[in-house]
């Protein structure tokens, strides 16, 4: 680990790099391990155009019921950590997480790969709008009468380009990029780990278990984020 703390020493921009795994320790379920959601539903009838298409109601009413779980969690100990590191260092956050914790947590450079299940657009035409904390019904597009939906991106669908731009150019400029909480299993997002790779930058795995990508880490820590996180960063003091 003193490799580590000297290059962290060193770094100049940090990239975080998160999946749902940082924020498991606030309550909000993973999605693949034991208790993952696409154990308990599958994710071609929750989370893609033709589920929605086919039965608009479940799937929104699925994703009213994950709002209220993520509205009433909290940033952990490894969102808030991520959050003050921003006192010391250049951080940027590229997240696969829709629950808006690295905000609440005080993170400013958010890069939401995935959308924010707060956000809501039209099926049909640009109306966007964004929740506050109440959950309706389905809800009909005031502009031209289609369904609404949530403002994230599902199987089958693409990222908003000015987004991917935006975390391959923190990937390519950074000189950490520190991987949390993620199984690296979907992409593109598990593709900008070797943007940062190629930039000569030092990756580090922080997740208990292993991933994919592990062996081309050059640090992995075998923690929980609120374990590992803070530990991390104590030569900045306590943050
Ligand atoms: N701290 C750190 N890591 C954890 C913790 C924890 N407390 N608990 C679990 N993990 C790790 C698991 O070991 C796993 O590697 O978090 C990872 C969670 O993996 P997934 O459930 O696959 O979540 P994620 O990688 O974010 O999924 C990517 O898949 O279904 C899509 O859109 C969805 O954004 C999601 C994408």
């Amino acid at each position: 680990m003193s490799g580590l703390k000297n290059r962290l020493e060193k770094s100049k921009k940090i990239v975080f790099l998160t999946g749902a795994g940082i924020s498991q320790e606030s309550g909000i379920a993973t999605f693949r391990g034991k208790d993952g959601l696409w154990q308990r539903y599958d994710p071609m009838k929750f989370a893609s155009i033709q589920a929605f298409i086919d039965n608009p109601k479940l799937v929104w009413n699925w994703y009213n019921d994950r709002r209220r779980e993520m509205l009433v969690a909290n940033p952990n100990l490894g969102h808030i950590a991520i959050a003050n590191l921003q006192n010391y260092r250049h951080v940027s956050v590229v997240t696969q997480n829709i629950d808006g914790l690295h905000q609440r947590a005080g993170s400013r450079d958010v890069v939401e790969l995935h959308g924010n299940i707060f956000d809501t657009k039209c099926t049909k035409c640009d109306f966007k709008s964004t929740m506050k904390s109440e959950f309706f019904d389905l809800q009909i597009c005031k502009s031209c009468g289609s369904y609404l939906r949530p403002d994230v991106v599902w199987f089958g669908e693409g990222l908003k380009q000015e987004i991917w731009n935006e975390a391959v150019i923190h990937s390519m400029n950074c000189d950490m990029m520190i991987v949390v909480g993620t199984s690296l299993t979907v992409s593109p997002a598990n593709s900008l780990l070797l943007y940062a790779k190629r930039n000569h930058a030092t990756l580090v795995e922080l997740n208990p278990a292993n991933s994919p990508y592990s062996d081309e880490m050059d640090f992995c820590i075998r923690k929980t984020a609120t374990e590992g996180l803070p530990t991390l960063f104590s030569i900045f003091g306590t943050i």
